[in-house]
């Protein structure tokens, strides 16, 4: 299953990249995250730090968060603020199935992956939706994320071309059954897929075209879902996706290609359609639904820290850089209406510019921001183009595991190989808290593989990862982060656009040997427990 993972939900593990040797797609992916930390700030900063806990050793540094969760130090469950969120997260083309069934048109990546195993019936949600929410209900959430198959509603994407009533009717009564059981859909309007038909029409998001048609889709379901649906992010890792799309020629993107095709101006391109697409379904919200469904809208982002390499200046700033060029790229629009200045003037005539009209639309056009972390990397300075590794050739920045002095950011998790370091998710919240003034947020995924363990369910490694990142968004509220919810990634296993099937996302394992029978995992009955015990008291 070689093909990205880029998108969404996917995190990246080292050793699948160093199998796959897709090393540069891997790059991309990972580097679409991160902030920067200042060594000055560091220090004033809460010591997350895992030393304590056996750096570089899986087991210790396990038992030791497994113990401290047990203590009654781990902060409980009504240590949250009021109606915040607690849930677990999919998305539609990763789960549902039935891809040719009930009216559905053809998404991307239905193109994309028709060669691959099992990808048109997936885990078979679209059929099993019922039980699935009895499985999320038993979990003990309050909240789903979720997403919507815009070719399911609209099967060729344009409102000419007909809706489809059967896919209304789907999530219509996934939504509503999701309610009558004490669950609140966070729903992504566009979590990477979308309808084949555009892209083969105009090129999807290379063709301002689409934003008439996203702003159609976008309405359709404020209009139809709206009463009831009251968490609504535009898209999901814009950032990632257009690296990932443009990319179509997987793992054959130099430098090169990069200046003799369009790629390298397609990415930026790609990526304003996508935020004037979002600011314009936004606005359409705002202006028209809000005042009475009273919902908020918002975007996901991926997210991880960006540390420098070393205390030199070069990697300080090429730190910082990366930072600007990564989520500044996305947030600074939505906040301030234009890119970054390092973007401007390192990318030049190839970053598009937003008209006056535009400018006013993007700024303000988030109640929230959602963000998806895993974790965390150094940044060191290349001056030389054609040695970035990752990419963003034009921030002259390359991710490493270990840093000048041969440490590295947390322990490294065997079982979901991985680097687990909390202390990054604490930072990132602490930088957008400062960055973008107290703005709401939302952790829309955390999670770890289970690759290496002999039994899917004994999955250990998971309880300790998510323990230590719910304390660690715990440390970010009591020091005034305003962090509105947490989302574990992902409520089942799920076709990873990356790993296929087999890195075990989920806190239920799902058994292709077995009819597809869904099995709480030990984190998902650790999950249940934490979530409903002390509010039984
Ligand atoms: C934590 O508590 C559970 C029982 O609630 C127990 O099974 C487990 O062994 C304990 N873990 C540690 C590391 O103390
Ligand atoms: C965008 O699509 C329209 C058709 O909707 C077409 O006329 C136009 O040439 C396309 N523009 C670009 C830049 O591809
Ligand atoms: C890689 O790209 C080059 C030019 O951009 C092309 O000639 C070559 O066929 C591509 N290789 C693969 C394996 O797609
Ligand atoms: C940049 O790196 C390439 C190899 O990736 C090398 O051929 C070239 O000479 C380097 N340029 C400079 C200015 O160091
Ligand atoms: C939990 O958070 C506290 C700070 O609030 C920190 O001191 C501690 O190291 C964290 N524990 C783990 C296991 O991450």
């Amino acid at each position: 299953m070689e093909k990205m993972e880029i998108l969404s939900s996917l995190r990246i593990t080292k050793t699948v990249l160093a199998i796959l040797s897709l090393v540069l797609l891997s790059n991309i992916r990972v580097q679409a995250q991160g902030i920067l930390l200042l060594p000055s700030e560091k220090s004033s900063q809460r010591d997350l730090s895992t030393s304590q806990i056996g750096e570089g050793d899986t087991t210790n540094a396990h038992d030791s968060i497994l113990k401290f969760v047990n203590s009654s130090n781990f902060p409980n469950r009504v240590s949250f603020p009021r109606g915040f969120l607690f849930g677990a997260g999919t998305s539609a083309a990763q789960i549902e199935g039935g891809s040719h069934e009930g009216g559905r048109g053809l998404g991307i990546f239905d193109e994309l992956f028709s060669g691959e195993d099992k990808f048109a019936t997936k885990i078979e949600h679209y059929k099993r939706y019922k039980e699935d929410v009895q499985h999320l209900k038993n979990l003990g959430v309050n909240s789903y994320r979720m997403s919507i198959c815009w070719n399911r509603v609209i099967p060729d994407g344009t409102l000419k071309g007909g809706i489809n009533k059967e896919g209304i009717n789907f999530y219509n009564n996934l939504i509503n059954e999701l309610l009558n059981n004490g669950i609140e859909p966070f729903v992504t309007i566009l979590h990477l897929d979308y309808p084949l038909a555009l892209q083969k029409k105009f090129g999807g998001f290379l063709n301002h075209s689409i934003v008439k048609h996203f702003k159609d889709y976008s309405e359709l379901l404020f209009k139809t879902f709206g009463d009831r649906v009251k968490h609504w992010a535009t898209l999901n890792e814009p950032e990632v996706q257009v690296v990932y799309e443009s990319v179509d020629n997987v793992g054959n993107w130099s430098m090169e290609s990069c200046q003799t095709t369009k790629v390298c101006t397609e990415i930026y391109t790609e990526l304003h359609i996508l935020l004037i697409a979002h600011a314009t379904a936004s606005k359409l919200y705002k202006s028209k639904f809000q005042a009475i469904q009273k919902g908020e809208i918002g975007i996901t982002i991926s997210s991880e820290s960006y540390v420098p390499y070393s205390s030199k200046l070069e990697d300080v700033d090429a730190a910082q850089r990366l930072t600007d060029f990564t989520w500044g790229w996305v947030l600074e629009p939505l906040f301030h209406g234009d890119y970054p200045q390092i973007m401007r003037k390192l990318v030049g005539k190839r970053l598009p510019k937003f008209t006056k009209n535009e400018k006013e639309m993007l700024k303000g056009s988030i109640d929230f921001i959602g963000i998806n972390y895993y974790s965390s990397h150094y940044v060191r300075h290349e001056p030389n183009r054609t040695k970035v590794t990752g990419g963003y050739f034009d921030a002259l920045a390359n991710l490493e595991d270990i840093n000048a002095e041969g440490k590295t950011l947390g322990y490294w998790d065997q079982y979901g190989g991985t680097y687990v370091y909390p202390e990054g998710l604490y930072n990132f919240l602490l930088y957008l808290n400062k960055k973008y003034k107290n703005s709401k947020i939302y952790i829309n995924e955390n999670g770890i593989p289970s690759i290496k363990i002999p039994n899917p369910l004994n999955d250990e490694h998971r309880t300790a990862f998510i323990a230590a990142h719910i304390n660690a968004t715990k440390s970010a509220i009591d020091d005034g982060v305003n962090v509105r919810g947490y989302f574990a990634w992902a409520a089942f296993d799920t076709f990873d656009f990356y790993d296929g099937y087999s890195h075990n996302m989920g806190l239920y394992h799902v058994d292709f040997n077995d009819c597809l029978k869904r099995v709480p995992t030990n984190t998902a009955k650790w999950y249940k427990k934490y979530l409903t015990h002390d509010l039984d008291q």
